[in-house]
């Protein structure tokens, strides 16, 4: 008997399709299958936002979603948030000018939960972007740089959409 399912995910734009386990998580579909390794993996239970993604179009944990969950589903991964020709975007480029990281280990984390707070809110006060990280753990800055690259990515963000 077959265990494994064909599933077919849309990632960052492209479809994909594999079969799984049905036990596979959607952090392991997207690193082991996607090869899409920006997603890390952390504590694997849903605690340190390291495996965050964007899933039809709200932030979740893929360590606590299974792949199968996510047959004919969108998901965007912090590759997605790359510019077209694979040089980084803008709240990308803020994390970088405003030294939002050390080891780097949270950044896709945090980048994703930024990009999906920036969607709906294109002026976040202190509290909007404490609250947007607040599930995202960070071992090395101390946040507070991260939450002035989020604060420069929102400048930026606004500049270019006029
Ligand atoms: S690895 Fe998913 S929340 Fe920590
Ligand atoms: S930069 Fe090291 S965990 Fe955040």
């Amino acid at each position: 008997m077959k265990n494994t399912i064909d599933i077919s995910v849309s990632i960052n734009g492209k479809e994909f399709e594999d079969s799984v386990i049905p036990r596979m998580t959607l952090l392991d579909f997207l690193r082991d299958k996607a090869r899409l390794t920006g997603t890390h993996t952390g504590c694997e239970h849903g605690v340190c936002g390291a495996c965050s993604v964007i899933f039809d179009g709200d932030p979740v944990r893929s360590c606590s979603l299974l792949a199968v969950q996510a047959n004919g589903k969108s998901v965007m991964t912090v590759e997605g948030l790359t510019n077209a020709d694979g040089t980084p975007g803008i709240i990308q480029e803020a994390f970088q000018d405003a030294h939002a990281m050390q080891c780097g280990y949270c950044t896709s984390g945090m980048l994703v939960s930024a990009h999906a707070l920036l969607e709906r809110n294109d002026r976040p006060s202190l509290e909007d972007i404490k609250e947007a990280i607040g599930g995202n753990i960070c071992r090395c800055t101390g946040y507070v740089q991260i939450i002035e690259a989020i604060q420069l990515a929102a400048t930026r963000l606004r500049e270019v959409s006029g």
